[in-house]
């Protein structure tokens, strides 16, 4: 068995994960929209990669005996223009796609 506080950590690092796999997915379709296919596809591996973060932990919680408890996964931020975000990278501004 595992504590709760080990319980709750894990299940927010799920959270986290779910999070990051929902990010690059978003980043996925960006560049699909952008006719970057290439970019696109590695994108979505990235994002499966998270998924099986996430499901590893969901795994070792029921493993031990604990309680899985997902938590909300935030929207991600929305596609901006490329051009904008090669304007922006110059400009040395943070820039997500
Ligand atoms: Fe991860």
């Amino acid at each position: 068995m595992i504590s709760e506080k080990m319980q709750k950590a894990l299940n927010d690092q799920i959270q986290a994960e779910m999070f990051s796999s929902y990010l690059y997915l978003s980043m996925s379709a960006c560049f699909h929209n952008a006719n970057m296919d290439g970019m696109a596809h590695w994108m979505s591996v990235q994002s499966r990669e998270e998924y099986g973060h996430a499901m590893k932990i969901f795994g070792y919680i029921i493993e031990r005996g604990g309680k899985v408890e997902l938590g909300a996964i935030e929207k991600p931020p929305m596609c901006i223009n490329l051009r904008d975000y090669g304007n922006k990278k110059r400009e040395n501004s943070f820039g997500i796609l």
